[in-house]
C-alpha cells in the first residue's frame, strides 16, 4: 500500500515539476512552453506559381550571364507566395511568403532566399517570421536559418526544414514547411501561453496566462499530491505502532 502509493506520489509530482507542455495552437501550430521560452512549431506549404497569368513571383533582375547559366545564376525574383495549411492550393490560407530569391551559386540551383513569413490565421494574424539563408533548391528536405520576427515571434530563432512536394518544369512548386521557432517568454509581443482564442489577444500583453488544461491538470495533480502526502503520514504514523 505505502509503495503504491509512494509511485502515486511520484507520478503526480513528476508531472507537476515537467517544465515543458506541448499543444495545439492552430490547427497548423503546436507549441511546447516551458519556464524559459516558448518553442513554436509550424507546418504549412508554400506555393510558388510562375507560370499562368497571375504568378505569385515574378522574375525582377537578371545580369547577360543569366540566360546562358545552367543554374539561371545572377536571377532574381519577387515572390508574394500564398502559405497554406496542407498541399493543397485551395486549403485554408495561413499567411504569406513576401521577399526577394535569387539564384546565388554557379554549380547547383541554390538560391538566396531574404522572406518574411507573415502570418494572418488565428493568433498568428499579425505576427512574421524572418527567413534568410540559403536554399539548395534541389535537395530534399534542406535547411534555412530563422533570424527574427515580430509580435508573437519578437527576438525569434529557429530554422526552416523544407522538402519539395511537386514541381513543373515552368518553376512552379509545392514545398512543405516545417518551422521551428524559439521565443523567450520575456520577448514576446503578444501572450504566449493563450490557447486558440484571439479575444484573449487583443488587450493582454503580459504573456502570462496558462492554458486551462494546463492548470487543470497541475491543480488535480498537486491535490492528489496532497492527499497521497495526508495518507501516507497517517499510514507511516499507523504502521509505527
Ligand atoms: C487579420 O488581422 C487583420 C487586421 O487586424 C484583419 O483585417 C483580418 O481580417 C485578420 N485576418 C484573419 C484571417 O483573421
Ligand atoms: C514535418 O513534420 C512532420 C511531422 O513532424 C512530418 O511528417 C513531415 O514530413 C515534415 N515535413 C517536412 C517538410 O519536413
Ligand atoms: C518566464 O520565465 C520566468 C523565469 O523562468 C518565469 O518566472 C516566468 O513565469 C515565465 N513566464 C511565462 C509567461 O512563462
Ligand atoms: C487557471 O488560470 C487562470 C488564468 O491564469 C486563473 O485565472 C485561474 O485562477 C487558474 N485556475 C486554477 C484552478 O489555478
Amino acid at each position: 500500500m505505502a509503495q503504491l502509493f509512494l509511485v502515486f506520489l511520484l507520478v503526480c509530482f513528476m508531472a507537476v515539476m515537467s517544465s515543458t507542455q506541448s499543444y495545439a495552437v492552430e490547427t497548423w501550430v503546436t507549441r511546447a512552453v516551458s519556464e524559459k521560452d516558448t518553442t513554436h512549431n509550424l507546418q504549412f506549404y508554400f506555393h510558388d506559381t510562375l507560370s499562368g497569368n497571375n504568378p505569385s513571383a515574378v522574375r525582377v533582375a537578371q545580369s547577360t550571364a543569366t540566360t546562358k547559366s545552367p543554374t539561371f545564376f545572377g536571377s532574381i525574383m519577387m515572390a508574394d507566395d500564398p502559405l497554406t495549411e496542407t498541399a493543397d492550393p485551395t486549403s485554408k490560407l495561413v499567411g504569406r511568403a513576401q521577399g526577394i530569391y535569387g539564384s546565388a551559386s554557379q554549380n547547383d540551383v541554390s538560391l538566396i532566399m531574404a522572406m518574411s513569413l507573415a502570418f494572418t490565421d488565428g493568433i498568428y494574424n499579425g505576427s512574421s517570421l524572418s527567413l534568410f539563408g540559403k536554399n539548395p533548391a534541389m535537395s530534399s528536405p534542406r535547411e534555412m536559418p530563422i533570424v527574427g520576427g515580430t509580435g508573437i515571434f519578437r527576438l525569434a530563432r529557429g530554422y526552416a526544414i523544407a522538402q519539395t512536394v511537386s514541381a513543373n518544369v515552368n518553376g512552379d512548386a509545392i514545398v512543405g514547411y516545417n518551422v521551428t521557432a524559439l521565443v523567450d517568454n520575456k520577448s514576446s509581443g503578444v501572450n504566449q501561453n493563450v490557447e486558440d482564442s484571439p479575444s484573449s489577444v487583443t488587450g493582454n500583453s503580459n504573456g502570462n496566462t496558462k492554458t486551462s488544461d494546463a492548470n487543470f491538470s497541475d491543480t488535480v495533480c498537486l491535490f492528489l499530491n496532497h492527499i497521497s502526502m495526508v495518507v501516507l503520514s497517517v499510514f507511516m504514523v499507523w504502521s509505527s505502532f
